[in-house]
């Protein structure tokens, strides 16, 4: 059982001493550190499609009509805008799934491989580790909020979510042969849905907060940093007496490639202690103007530990603590260590073997392993492959 979390009205009955266990709990909340956005999880929940296409249908989603797992991982403030938004739930939860496949992706080859735990044991996405305000975890806060953006800007393109629509509002100064038309992903509205689910409920004395929302701002500004110009051409075949342009959104590989940059560049901080420790967006939500003013500057809250660094600017991933040992099992921290990791001999980067396994020995198989090969298109329309077994060496750490 844990305290915290839900309040239990009915513990007067509870002996003394479960009830001094109590007090003794919530005077520690205080400095508890902070958890994983309970909304990660959706990632894990099996099958939402299944549970989540016959809202779709009926167009109006309910309280009762979410799953009982993801009406309990979700704050009121969320289910509300799942509810206002019909069709934005399964946005979402693809967005979870992506940040999680392109985070392995982005960190295949490192000692920390976003690994995610397993849903039955733990209840978690990615485990403990999200308790170290450390680089990696400024890479999860920003990659989680810029999936979300995405997604939810594609499916207001695809039509999948009721109360938005493609953005038909020309933007920009249009060229010398070209001018602004048709349908652009709507970005403004993805990144205000994003804002608004995503950073629900950090706010409070916690300083990690004022990280965590920055990180997630800055996942939400490379996306709309990377949309891109496509253009048609309209006239009597194709001969383009008329081109129209519009906004699209990045491919998500892209969104990945520029966060893992920000993240190989981010900047340990300080926060600047103000003697009011309110985070930037603590005010009530109807204060908007003020409210909008204090969040874009958000990141001069932020001093370089380094003295001689830079100041991070609105595009820098933040993190306050240094990175912890990921070369060993720390249960505490849910690290499963490199142990059995696969390894590059000839390469001295971060795959190398010297550092992946942190200068223990490897292990070396020959294995065989299948592929598909010499693939043939036939008439119509199949591709038939044939399966190549060859032998490959294997490096593995100890
Ligand atoms: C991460 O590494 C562990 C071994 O340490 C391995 O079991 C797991 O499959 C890897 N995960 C990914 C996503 O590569
Ligand atoms: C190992 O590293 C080398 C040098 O960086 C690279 O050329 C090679 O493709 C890598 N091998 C594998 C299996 O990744």
């Amino acid at each position: 059982m844990r305290f915290g979390g839900r309040g239990r009205a009915g513990a007067c009955h509870l002996l003394p001493w479960a009830a001094l266990l109590l007090l003794c709990a919530a005077a520690t909340t205080a400095e508890r550190k902070r958890r994983e956005p309970k909304w990660w999880r959706i990632a894990k929940i099996e099958d939402p499609s299944n549970l989540i296409s016959n809202h779709i249908k009926s167009n109006y989603l309910g309280d009762h009509d979410l799953d009982p797992a993801i009406r309990l991982i979700l704050r009121r403030k969320q289910r509300r805008l799942l509810r206002d938004n019909p069709g934005a739930l399964v946005a979402v939860a693809k967005g979870a799934r992506a940040a999680v496949h392109e985070c392995q992706h982005q960190f295949r080859n490192r000692r920390w491989n976003c690994s995610t735990t397993v849903f039955t044991r733990r209840k978690t996405l990615f485990g403990k580790i999200v308790t170290k305000a450390c680089r990696e975890v400024a890479f999860l806060f920003a990659l989680t909020s810029a999936a979300v953006t995405h997604t939810v800007t594609r499916a207001c393109t695809e039509g999948t979510i009721d109360s938005c629509n493609c953005d038909y509002r020309a933007k920009g100064p249009k060229g010398l042969d070209w001018e602004w038309g048709g349908c652009s992903d709507n970005i403004d509205f993805g990144s205000k849905f994003s804002r608004l689910f995503v950073d629900a409920g950090m706010k409070g004395r916690d300083p990690r907060f004022s990280i965590d929302l920055h990180n997630n701002e800055v996942g939400r500004l490379h996306v709309r940093d990377n949309m891109r110009k496509e253009c048609k051409c309209h006239g009597m075949s194709g001969s383009c007496t008329v081109k129209t342009c519009w906004w699209r959104l990045p491919y998500f590989r892209r969104v990945g490639d520029v966060l893992k940059d920000r993240f190989d560049g981010a900047s340990r901080v300080l926060i600047r202690s103000q003697g009011n420790t309110r985070t930037p967006n603590a005010r009530r939500p109807n204060m908007r103007r003020k409210n909008k003013r204090r969040k874009r500057k958000s990141y001069r809250l932020f001093r370089p530990y380094n003295p001689d660094h830079k100041p991070p600017s609105k595009k820098d991933l933040v993190y306050l603590e240094e990175s912890p040992d990921f070369c060993v099992r720390n249960r505490k921290l849910g690290i499963i260590g490199t142990r059995g990791r696969e390894c590059n001999r000839t390469s001295i980067g971060l795959d190398g073997c010297d550092l992946m396994c942190c200068g223990r020995e490897h292990h070396t198989q020959v294995v065989e392993v299948e592929e598909r090969c010499s693939c043939t298109f036939q008439w119509c329309c199949v591709v038939k492959c044939k399966t190549c077994k060859y032998m490959r060496t294997v490096h593995t750490c100890s």
